[in-house]
């Protein structure tokens, strides 16, 4: 079976470096927008029998990325192709993955059902919110992880003598796996949320005083988590203070907090494209590599565990 790559509309930059580490053209898809606002997808190449995989992160917009990307299942499936991985470097609505309040969803199960029903047969996605959301699908999930990419990049930086920091209790699991690739303690702030925008960080365990720090989370959006966890570190005594996080979904007031907090630098991946010339502190670090690996194995019917190893992230 032939391989190919195509893109949504929500991140083509990355689809098309994940294509140049795979050395194939990305694939030809017309996608566009009826006056009214409904999507019109139609792949302008041949998919007959051939190994499609779909790049689209469901980022902001999130309800538009989904959307399209369920119509572009649907019109790969009737298309005949062999098989369809949807391709997810950022899994949007992994926050709503339980039912924690009286009459609300669990949306990110609703989305699993959605891309299953629109025609995906597997998905390839990397720092899902939870680990449990892989267990959402009844179809086969290749879930990658980060880590590798940012010890790889940041080794140098973060040696013994730095402390990770989980920015709440959550992330807790993520840091200590972090700590461990690095070679470096590891403290965690105890996080409150006020609301969708506000957090406080009353409590750090840990000592921090005179280490240079690395929060490390999923995911950023108001910046809230970060920039209170970095203050708490702060007043414990950090020298310093920097973040890793996966996905970078920063709104305009996550932008403005990172860009007047203590924060010297947040490294993010481009699972989601990020405007690096509004919020200068910002580094990417391509994980189209990674990706682009573990495309080729998928296709070629190989195991991709050894992917999860620091060698993967060089
Ligand atoms: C929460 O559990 C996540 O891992 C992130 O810490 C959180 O979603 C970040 O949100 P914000 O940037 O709005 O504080």
């Amino acid at each position: 079976m032939e391989l190919k790559l195509f893109s949504g509309s929500t991140h083509p930059q990355l689809a098309k470096a994940i294509a140049k580490e795979l050395g194939i053209p990305l694939g030809a898809v017309e996608l566009k927008r009826f006056p009214g606002g409904e999507t019109f997808v139609k792949f302008t190449e041949q998919i007959r029998d051939v190994d499609v995989f779909i790049v689209q992160p469901t980022c902001c917009p999130p309800n538009e990325s989904i959307m399209e990307l369920l119509i572009m299942l649907d019109a790969a499936r009737r298309a005949s192709c062999g098989r369809i991985t949807a391709v997810l470097p950022y899994f949007g609505y992994g926050r709503q993955d339980r039912k924690d309040q009286p009459r609300v969803p669990i949306t990110a199960k609703l989305i699993a059902n959605l891309l299953v029903s629109a025609g995906a047969n597997r998905v390839l996605t990397m720092d899902l919110h939870a680990q449990q959301i892989q267990g959402f699908f009844d179809i086969p999930v290749d879930h990658l992880y980060a880590a590798p990419v940012f010890v790889a990049h940041l080794r140098q930086r973060f040696n013994r003598d730095a402390q990770i920091v989980a920015p709440d209790a959550g992330s807790g699991k993520m840091a200590h796996a972090y700590a461990d690739m690095f070679g470096c303690g590891f403290a965690l702030v105890a996080k409150r949320r006020v609301s969708a925008s506000e957090v406080e960080a009353p409590y750090l365990v840990g000592d921090v005083n005179n280490c240079d720090c690395l929060l490390v989370d999923d995911l950023s959006s108001t910046a809230g988590t970060l920039v209170q966890a970095a203050l708490r570190l702060r007043e414990a005594g950090a020298r310093s203070v920097s973040a890793a996080v996966t996905h970078c979904c920063l709104t305009d007031v996550g932008i403005d907090r990172i860009n007047a907090s203590i924060l010297d630098k947040v490294y993010t991946t481009d699972t989601v494209p990020v405007d690096v010339s509004s919020c200068p502190r910002i580094e990417v670090i391509s994980v189209a590599p990674l990706f682009a690996t573990a495309i080729k194995r998928i296709h070629q019917g190989d195991s991709i565990s050894s992917l999860f190893s620091l060698e993967s992230g060089k």
